[in-house]
């Protein structure tokens, strides 16, 4: 089955037709979207900023790793449902879609790099701050992390303007 094909068939279920039809539902699944983009995108630039020794100099990484990092995967969790119920509402819109396709591919990428960033703090919280070769090195994942992430939020937005089911 193609991408095209089964977005067609999901637009006809009877899930689609009721977010499709229910006038409230579309609009409200995008405002609860995006107060969670918000959640995301503040818990990663604490923590991106720290590391890159911007802000909060006066307290340890660890105190915004461990404080902020953990906001980012139940909001994700927040964020893919959303997301679904909105890919169900006009699966064409946004399956189909080269800047949807594009966000999903540096979501993954930012969902690894974060991993990456937060595992080793799990068992000693400073091990950021362990010599320069860390310091470096998270200053490196900070930066990346940052470009996804803003990626991310950029190809979310442009979804609507690279619409191609509606053209
Ligand atoms: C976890 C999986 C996610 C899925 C399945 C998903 C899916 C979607 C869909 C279908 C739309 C609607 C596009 C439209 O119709 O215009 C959307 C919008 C958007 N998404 Fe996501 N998304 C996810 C995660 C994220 C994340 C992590 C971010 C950023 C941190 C994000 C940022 C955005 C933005 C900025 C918009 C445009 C909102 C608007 O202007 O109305 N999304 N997303």
């Amino acid at each position: 089955m193609t991408l095209d094909a089964f977005a067609q068939w999901l637009g006809q279920t009877p899930l689609s037709q009721v977010v499709q039809n229910v006038s409230w539902i579309i609009p409200s699944v995008q405002s609860i979207h995006i107060l969670c983009i918000a959640i995301v995108i503040s818990a990663v630039f604490m923590v991106d900023l720290r590391l890159l020794g911007v802000i909060g100099r006066d307290q340890p990484t660890a105190a915004y790793t461990s404080r902020f990092l953990s906001w980012i995967w139940p909001t994700l969790v927040l964020l893919l449902l959303s997301g679904s119920i909105l890919i169900i509402g006009e699966p064409s819109r946004s399956l189909l879609n080269p800047a949807f396709q594009t966000k999903m591919v540096l979501l993954i990428l930012a969902m690894i790099v974060t991993a990456i960033l937060q595992r080793p703090t799990f068992k000693d919280p400073a091990y950021w701050e362990l010599t320069a070769g860390h310091r470096m090195s998270a200053r490196v994942l900070a930066v990346i992390s940052l470009l996804l992430w803003v990626g991310i939020v950029f190809a979310g937005r442009w979804i609507a303007y690279m619409n191609t089911a509606g053209e």
